[in-house]
């Protein structure tokens, strides 16, 4: 299994192969009034170059669409982040199945669920959206959908995630834990220039899983929520929990109620605790980061811990240990 501890070198790592990016980090941060655009904010520290990469797309006045497909891409691609894309833990059987979702500002979405050998899902996420009648395709539907759009079929598991899984096979019984060490999805929402929102989310899911466990991430709703009126949120953690409480639309539910993003994080946080009671402990991880129409956003999480990055005003910085409610 994926202790703590490796998930935090896992993301050391991330951040250190783009030495080039000027990034500061800070620690806990209180609600962010921005009111600028463009701006993007995805989880964690693969958030930094994913922002990056976004940014390019905002900067040049570019669709907030273009920006989080071109975004979650790289951590998609990198076989040092163990819980998106290339080089993500697999199943307890040893297939990496991968699940992601985008969503524009006029409520189009496309989604993939239970994919595997396809390196990048958002793009076929993408295409369901812009190529299909339907929102949602998973398995090998999904799979020969990408291969008939012109995907290539690729072996996402890489030796190191192999040995991590045999590792694992040798001490846990077969037997999947749910925690929150191994669900660190990214999830990217970003406001571009012309004020349109839009978001992505994308993850290889909980590591050493059933085969055919799908998480929140694919789950328009769950991973991700985007209202172009008032706001876009996206979600990390046990999918499980977050799935029960259609937690990203339940935070932009709340925005279009009134509450600031900060406030509605903390609400979806807390019915999470308010589900879970006495079961939450120090391995249990559950964030919601949220951005409205004007370029405010706010973060919230039931751990502490819970990084992400933000990138506007030519500043990528990563924001280190959110509010949390423990
Ligand atoms: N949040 C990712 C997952 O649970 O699959």
């Amino acid at each position: 299994m994926q202790t703590r501890r490796q998930f935090l070198k896992i993301s050391a790592l991330t951040t250190a192969v783009f030495p080039f990016l000027k990034v500061k980090t800070f620690g806990k941060t209180p609600f962010k009034e921005s009111s600028t655009k463009p701006i993007v904010l995805s989880t964690w520290s693969f958030g930094v170059p994913a922002n990056a990469e976004a940014w390019k797309v905002l900067n040049g006045g570019g669709w907030a669409l273009d920006a989080v497909e071109a975004g979650v891409k790289i951590p998609e691609g990198d076989p040092k982040v163990h819980s998106v894309g290339y080089g993500g833990l697999p199943d307890r059987d040893g297939h990496v199945t991968l699940d992601a979702c985008i969503m524009d500002e006029a409520l189009n979405c496309g989604s993939v669920a239970f994919i595997e050998n396809i390196m990048h899902p958002i793009s076929v996420a993408r295409l369901v959206m812009e190529k299909t009648p339907h929102i949602m395709l998973a398995g090998d539907g999904a799979y020969q959908f990408a291969i008939e759009q012109g995907f290539k079929k690729e072996n996402l598991l890489t030796p190191e995630s192999e040995k991590i899984w045999k590792e694992w096979l040798n001490k846990s019984g077969y037997k999947p834990k749910i925690d929150g060490v191994n669900h660190d999805t990214i999830g990217m929402i970003a406001l571009d220039t012309n004020g349109r929102l839009c978001g992505a989310c994308t993850t290889s899911g909980l590591s050493f899983k059933y085969h055919g466990r799908v998480g929140d991430s694919p789950i328009i709703g769950a991973g991700l929520y985007v209202d172009g009126e008032y706001g876009a949120a996206t979600s990390t953690g046990i999918g499980e929990e977050v799935i029960r409480i259609s937690g990203t639309h339940l935070v932009v539910e709340l925005m279009r109620q009134g509450r600031n993003p900060q406030e509605a994080c903390e609400e979806a946080v807390n019915r999470v605790v308010r589900n879970k009671g006495s079961k939450i402990d120090s391995d249990f991880q559950v964030g919601f980061l949220a951005l409205n129409k004007n370029g405010d956003y706010g973060a919230y999480a039931v751990n502490k811990g819970f990084q992400y990055a933000v990138y506007s005003q030519e500043e990528n910085n990563l924001l280190k240990d959110s509010k949390s409610h423990l």
